[in-house]
């Protein structure tokens, strides 16, 4: 993340969920701009392609609900799209995964060596990210709670992504280890972003809580909703490759719910399926038996089911157009 030579323009209050996308673009642009050279190139490529932003949204959002600037929070929301992006940089060479955000991988692109450096230096723009809000204005309290906040998270993505590779080819596993391994690789982050907001916004201990938690239950539908994606009709809109998961052999939610929901005659054939070399029809097969056994219904339950905890979550914050894009994230 290179210094810049002059602070953004400080803008009047930004209400509009719009207002914050257009913000973070901004600031991720100023930071990266078109003639970043060497390793700004990289982290150029693979954070000017069409993310989704959530992560700086939520901090965003989570704080200016509770009256923060929006100016002062910015560095870190950035951040937290800066560590995503490096998780998704290893995620990929992880997964041999050559597409992502509709593009070439940063590996495909760049070669694995330097999307792991690029990823690791990723994961400190978020702490430099951080302690720029303290330039900003935010207190060193904060900064240090905030700090400590997102050190642990990171920690946890790690043990989660750590457990998934444990788990690759365990059909057999529990869907409480599926809920345990998403809980840390996805959901961790998001409430992680949420509670620094909160944090940054100067919240209660109460309203931390409660914004960490909307941001837990919604990665927990979130990572789920990802691992539908590959049996949605509409599957080349995601920018990644459709066939990750079983190509890495992952239980994923649906596939723990088939095996287990499947009469015997579904229940051996999405056991060939799953074990066998995956041939390219594997994939549709595997979705209609998903369908059939009622899998996918079911998985889309517990997603919306932890999204509705999420809703619920934001009750007794004070009303305002933070706490409804924040609401409106979760469908
Ligand atoms: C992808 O995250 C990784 C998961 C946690 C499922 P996103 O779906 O937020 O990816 P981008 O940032 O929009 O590309
Ligand atoms: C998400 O893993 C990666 C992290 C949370 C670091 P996935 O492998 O499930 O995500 P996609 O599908 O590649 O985006
Ligand atoms: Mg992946």
């Amino acid at each position: 993340m290179t210094e810049l030579a002059l602070p953004p323009a400080r803008t009047a209050p930004l209400t509009s969920p719009a207002h914050v996308r257009a913000a973070v673009e901004a600031e991720v642009a100023a930071r990266w701009p078109d003639d970043a050279t060497g390793l700004d190139a990289i982290h150029r490529y693979a954070l000017k392609a069409p993310s989704k932003l959530l992560r700086p949204l939520l901090l965003c959002h989570s704080a200016l609900a509770l009256g923060a600037d929006l100016h002062q929070v910015l560095p870190a929301a950035v951040g937290f799209e800066c560590a995503h992006t490096g998780s998704l940089l290893h995620d990929d060479i992880l997964d041999n995964d050559a597409l992502r955000r509709g593009r070439p991988a940063v590996h495909t692109r760049y070669g694995p060596e330097q999307a792991i450096v690029a990823g690791n230096a990723l994961f400190f723009a978020l702490f430099n990210g951080l302690a720029e809000c303290g330039d900003r204005g935010i207190s060193d309290r904060q900064i240090g709670d905030a700090m400590a906040v997102q050190a642990r998270a990171g920690m946890e993505v790690c043990r989660g992504a750590s457990s998934e590779l444990t788990l690759d080819g365990a059909f057999d596993s529990d869907i409480a280890s599926y809920m345990a391994m998403a809980r840390r690789k996805t959901a961790v982050m998001l409430a992680a972003a949420c509670e620094v907001g909160a944090i940054l916004a100067g919240a209660a201990p109460d309203e931390r809580k409660k914004l960490a938690a909307f941001g837990e239950h919604l990665g927990l539908a979130f990572q789920i909703r990802d691992d539908l994606l590959p049996y949605d009709d509409d599957t080349g809109r995601s920018g990644k490759p459709g066939d990750s998961d079983l190509r890495n052999r992952r239980p994923t939610l649906p596939i723990l719910l088939a095996l287990s929901l499947a009469d015997d005659a579904d229940h051996q054939a999405l056991k060939r399926l799953l074990t066998d070399e995956t041939p390219p029809a594997a994939q549709r097969e595997l979705g209609i038996l998903l369908r059939r056994t009622g899998a996918l219904t079911q998985a889309c339950a517990t997603a919306d089911s932890h999204a509705s905890t999420a809703r619920d979550a934001l009750a007794g914050l004070p009303p305002s157009p933070h706490v409804k894009a924040l609401s409106a994230l979760t469908r």
